[in-house]
């Protein structure tokens, strides 16, 4: 089990009731501390001045009447008795029943000689203390006798310990109910922060947040929007600059093809002029991409598993041997024609370096993964990262005039990562190759 509840505002509902409670302790022993002494004095002065004028009374009866007196002077909470010895209890004093004796004694206005205390359970301090007698005291009258006297006191301990946890458990709800909004409040900002951000990673297009809540969640949320303005104008910046370097290509190339019409036919003017055909055939695919990528398309919920049968629909009806068995609906949140690309790519190179392929869509809590699986050589692994760099292609697949640009992967790892997914490649255990594709579900939907 957790003791730290996950949230922010699980933490400072958690934080809250410990202070509640420990204050409230510490009020507590305060409060029976302060209690302790007061109920002392007030025992102490009532019981001195009864006692006294119980005596002055005894002076006035006869001896033979006194016990009766002193029935007739008791009362419930105070009770007198007439002896010849002050008690075995009260031989054993404590110094600070000798300390109350003398505070009686000077209230009373008799010899503190004359007098014993002793304190009951009843003014026990703390914890201790039981419902009881408080005091008990006797005090040697002038003929020798003993008059005793016990102090009874209510105990209010348990009624104040039973209504202050009322108390406690009652403020500690209201508590957790105010804390519990006000945190949702405060923190409602830094969710919509936390989602912006997921969403934005994933290649979304999200509009800058407003910038309220506490001061540290405002700067938080001034920083990502200024870091998304600065991303998005880099990306665009590099979009435009890549895209007119292959647009202005075009016009060199061109002069050279012109030139190369004057020059005599032989092996090398024609090699030159497939290089050229190569280096158009190049700017062309390049500024096809930075199109495509600039037409900035929106994201939706889709059916994937739908697309990619559509998908696979397509290629054998052109003949093609493209494989795939749909297991179960997947949706996923995403751009389709972006992601027809990348698939549209893959397997190409799949029927372009082997002669089939075959797709598997699994689903999964976090992420969704596709895999593509052809029957080709497969790629060494030195060459596994390089592949998906620009114009890279392996010379195996040069030698064997397939044609192409090598911009095939590089495209489709570029809308992958666009969504915040991931793409990479295995050799199958039987040979050819295996593309996966892991696409990251938005959580904070
Ligand atoms: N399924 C595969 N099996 C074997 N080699 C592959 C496979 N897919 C890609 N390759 C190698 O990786 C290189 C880069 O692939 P990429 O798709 O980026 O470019 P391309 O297919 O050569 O050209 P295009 O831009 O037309 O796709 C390929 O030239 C090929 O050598
Ligand atoms: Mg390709």
């Amino acid at each position: 089990m957790r003791l730290v509840p996950a949230s922010l505002s699980g933490r400072i509902v958690a934080l809250t009731l410990l202070a509640l409670v420990v204050s409230q302790l510490v009020s507590f022993f305060i409060f029976m501390h302060e209690r302790d002494r007061f109920l002392e004095r007030v025992v102490l002065s009532n019981m001195g001045e009864s006692v006294a004028s119980a005596m002055r009374t005894l002076d006035f009866v006869p001896p033979v009447h006194r016990a009766d007196a002193v029935k007739a002077l008791s009362t419930r909470d105070l009770r007198y008795r007439l002896a010849d010895s002050p008690g075995r209890l009260f031989e054993q004093h404590s110094p600070e029943a000798r300390g109350m004796a003398r505070d009686l004694a000077r209230g009373m206005e008799v010899d503190v000689a004359r007098l014993r205390v002793a304190i009951g359970p009843g003014l026990a301090h703390g914890p201790n203390r039981q419902a009881g007698d408080a005091l008990r005291l006797a005090v040697r009258l002038d003929e020798g006798q003993w008059l005793r006297a016990r102090q009874r006191l209510f105990d209010p301990t348990r009624r104040w310990a039973q209504s202050s946890l009322t108390t406690l458990l009652v403020s500690a709800l209201l508590m957790v109910v105010i804390v519990v909004v006000t945190s949702r409040r405060m923190t409602r900002p830094l969710r919509e922060l936390a989602r912006a951000a997921e969403r934005f990673g994933r290649g979304e297009d999200v509009d800058p947040l407003p910038e309220r809540g506490p001061e540290e969640i405002r700067r938080s949320i001034t920083a990502f929007n200024r870091m998304r303005e600065r991303l998005t104008r880099f990306m665009a910046e590099r979009t435009r600059m890549v895209a007119a370097i292959a647009h202005d290509l075009r016009t060199p190339i061109t002069a050279l093809r012109l030139r190369l019409e004057f020059l005599p036919d032989d092996d090398n003017t024609r090699s030159m002029a497939r290089t050229l055909e190569d280096m158009a055939g190049m700017s062309e695919a390049a500024l096809t991409f930075m199109r495509e990528e600039t037409a900035a398309e929106a994201t939706r919920n889709v059916d994937l598993s739908a697309l990619v049968d559509a998908l696979c629909e397509d290629y054998r009806a052109s003949g093609a041997a493209v494989v795939f068995e749909p297991e179960a609906r997947v949706a996923l949140v995403c751009r389709p024609v972006a992601i027809r690309r990348a698939l549209r790519n893959i397997i190409d190179n799949a029927l372009a370096y082997g002669e089939r392929a075959t797709l598997t869509l699994s689903d999964g809590a976090e992420s969704v993964v596709l895999e593509i699986a052809d029957t080709g050589p497969g790629i060494d692994d030195a060459d596994m990262q390089r592949v998906f760099d620009p114009f890279v292609r392996l010379e195996a697949s040069r030698s064997r005039e397939t044609g192409g640009t090598g911009l095939g992967l590089s495209i489709a790892r570029s809308v992958v990562q666009g969504h915040g997914g991931e793409i990479g490649l295995v050799n199958a255990e039987g040979g050819g190759l295996i593309v996966r594709i892991r696409l990251p579900r938005d959580r904070t939907r």
